[in-house]
């Protein structure tokens, strides 16, 4: 179904004290946000806090818990990797794959994502797929084709039925905590052409279905601009969702 989702990506950042803190200050808003089943906020936490924010979030149905990453494999000798069978066995619906960082600095291939995806969805979690071009792609003007081959190499092996659970996110890298988010008219080329994209391969039905985010430096200043764009269903947020009155301030945006 597609959801208009806020997901703050809070990535290598705060202690356990501060995660919580972090938590109780924008749960301190649920009842004013008027979130439902199509509208919710997604929280991808470091890995030791997934088990005790998840048994938090359950006052709160429509704030759901994602991890930042799991591995491609199930279980076995794979030291210090957690796989997505853990993670659903501590309550947590949703796992970002292929985020840019984990690309860049883990070297991480859209064949590997393609196995984190079906590792993830086997498991009965919902996949953030992220897709972005580096800046030197944007310059030479081949975004468009870099990153639909980055969809279609990432998931195009799903079924219909399978590929409609994904969520995909939009984050062109030389946006994310830049402080230089891509304008109205290249977020709005870009998700278009991705769902066009998936019309192509699933159909109209299909493509409407998905959820498509934005991310990359979305802030409280640009988000109205940037969820106005017809093709956007939230963002993925970053820095931003480190500040609660800013990532609630995002939230009421998306929600308006
Ligand atoms: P940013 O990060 O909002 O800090 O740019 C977004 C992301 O990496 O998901």
């Amino acid at each position: 179904m597609r959801k208009k989702i806020a997901a703050g990506n809070w990535k290598m950042n705060a202690t356990k004290e501060q995660a919580l803190e972090l938590f109780i200050q924008i749960t301190e808003h649920y009842d004013q946000i008027w979130l439902n089943e199509q509208f919710q906020i997604i929280l991808a936490v470091p890995h030791p806090y997934l088990d005790l924010l998840t048994d938090k979030s359950v006052d709160y149905p429509f704030l759901k818990i994602a991890a930042q990453n799991c591995h491609h494999k199930e279980y076995g000798a794979y030291t210090g990797e957690v796989s997505a069978t853990m993670l659903a066995s501590v309550g947590v619906s949703h796992v970002i794959i292929g985020h840019s960082e984990r690309r860049m600095y883990f070297h991480e291939t859209d064949a590997l994502i393609a196995q984190k995806t079906d590792q993830v969805l086997g498991n009965g979690l919902t996949p953030i797929v992220c897709i972005g071009e580096p800046s030197e792609i944007r310059d030479d003007n081949s975004h468009l084709s870099y990153v639909l081959n980055q969809l279609k190499s990432g998931l195009f092996h799903l079924s219909a039925e399978t590929f409609s659970k994904v969520i995909i996110a939009y984050e062109p890298v030389w946006a994310i905590g830049t402080g230089k988010n891509a304008s109205m008219e290249q977020v709005e080329e870009m998700h278009t052409a991705i769902r066009n994209e998936i019309t192509v391969q699933y159909g109209k039905e299909v493509a409407d279905e998905i959820s498509i985010l934005y991310g990359g430096s979305c802030n409280a200043v640009n988000a109205n601009d940037i969820f106005s764009c017809e093709n956007v269903d939230g963002g993925l947020i970053g820095g931003a969702s480190l500040k609660p009155n800013d990532f609630i301030q995002i939230v009421k945006i998306l929600g308006a």
